[in-house]
């Protein structure tokens, strides 16, 4: 699993350091590329010549080689690792990262990454508990980065608690499972579609709906984590989505949306469609604003396509097609009414009568059936977990 894998060790100025170079033979031995960086103050801890032996690569510390006056390139470097740990990390460190410093070239080379990056803080008992490093944990956090959190034992100031460094043993299982869940859907294609379509009625006016296009986004996010190359066609939000392998193309109206994904979908391999798209559309949107003064008392409105069924309609047998229902009735029967009509593989239904579920909230409740006559709930959870458990499904489906 870790054959070839290239993984940088970004190592700070904590005592815990000494634990890294048995991280490096674990990793070393099932074939996997490491470089370590350190930070000026981390080479008072454990010996670069220990580091670069054990990593047959030179340790990088400074910006420039004083020897031959050439410079290191924290872009190449973040862009070469297939993912980023940092152990340990300490106070200093963590709250440069978290505020976006970047004087030294292992920040630089954070700031620049677009892999995965795992950290793992060591520091003394009151440091660890302090409301700053609180603070700090959550704000990396919300950048994705992973916490591996510290654990309790004796601290090297003699004191008991938490705050030292995870085993190596441990870490080195956490980044080996990161790696074998990365390559679960390699190679595999994927297109979903999110957020709502707004139809024009003139320039400035539109026909739409009150999604935000989180659970479709986070759900893109979840396919990318396995590995899958995702197509998102994301209809009129303002939220920005830069991820590798994740292919954004943004929409409007539901015909747009209808063109992308027919033209995506016979090369993809799973489709999850969770845009709200509008079912009508004024037929014939004015072309400049439509004045007060000419009073409009209709809008003559016609359907917009049915994606999901036309791709429902296209489904070859290698294909797995996944659809949302928004119920607010009736909703186990209507769900499963579209599951067959549509010639899905999987439904997700959304009640709008549970509490904290549907659309603008940070959290969603859904229930799954496939054709095959399961029924799986996933209860009230933020949606990017609930985005994980629905490909988790798919993928147990498959
Ligand atoms: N959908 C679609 N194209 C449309 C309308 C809906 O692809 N023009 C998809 C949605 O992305 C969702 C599923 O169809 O995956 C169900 O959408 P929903 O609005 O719940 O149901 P409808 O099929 O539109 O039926 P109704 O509005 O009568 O409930």
């Amino acid at each position: 699993m870790l054959k070839g894998k290239k993984i940088i060790i970004g190592i700070t100025g904590s005592i815990a350091a000494y634990k890294i170079p048995f991280l490096v033979r674990l990793l070393k031995k099932q074939g996997a590329e490491v470089q370590v960086i350190l930070t000026p103050f981390a080479k008072d801890f454990v010996t670069p010549l220990t580091l670069s032996t054990l990593t047959e690569k030179p340790v990088l510390i400074d910006f420039f080689n004083e020897k031959d006056g050439s410079w290191c390139s924290h872009i190449e470097l973040g862009l070469w690792a297939d993912l980023i740990l940092l152990a340990p990390l300490s106070a200093n460190t963590m709250a440069k990262m978290a505020n976006g410093i970047a004087d030294n070239l292992l920040l630089t080379t954070v700031l620049s990454a677009r892999c995965p990056v795992y950290f793992a803080p060591a520091m003394d008992l009151d440091m660890y508990k302090h409301p700053s490093t609180h603070e700090n944990i959550k704000k990396l956090k919300s950048f994705a980065y992973k916490l591996i959190e510290p654990v309790e034992g004796e601290l090297a100031s003699g004191l008991k608690g938490v705050g030292r460094l995870e085993e190596p043993e441990i870490i080195f299982d956490i980044l080996s499972d990161a790696f074998a869940e990365s390559d679960t859907l390699k190679g595999k294609h994927v297109l979903i579609t999110a957020g709502p379509t707004h139809e024009p009625i003139d320039p400035v006016r539109f026909i739409g709906n009150h999604s935000t296009g989180k659970m479709g986004i986070e759900i893109a996010r979840a396919f990318a984590n396995k590995g899958a190359t995702v197509n998102l066609v994301l209809g009129s939000v303002s939220m920005s989505i830069d991820e590798p392998n994740i292919n954004v193309m943004q929409v409007q109206t539901a015909e747009e949306m209808y063109e992308q994904c027919v033209a995506l979908f016979p090369d993809v391999n799973i489709a999850v469609l969770s845009a709200a798209v509008a079912d009508f559309k004024p037929s014939k949107p004015a072309n400049k604003k439509i004045k007060k003064e000419k009073s409009v008392s209709t809008i003559k409105l016609e359907p917009t396509p049915d994606i999901l069924a036309e791709l429902g309609k296209q489904k070859k047998n290698d294909q797995i097609l996944v659809g949302f229902a928004l119920e607010t009735d009736n909703e186990e029967a209507n769900a499963i009414k579209k599951l067959n009509n549509k010639n899905l593989d999987m439904i997700v239904l959304n009640s709008l009568n549970d509490e904290g579920a549907g659309f603008g909230t940070a959290t969603n409740k859904v229930t799954i059936f496939t054709k095959n006559g399961s029924k799986t709930e996933i209860p009230l959870k933020t949606k990017d977990k609930v985005a994980r458990d629905i490909v988790d499904q798919i993928i147990a489906f498959i």
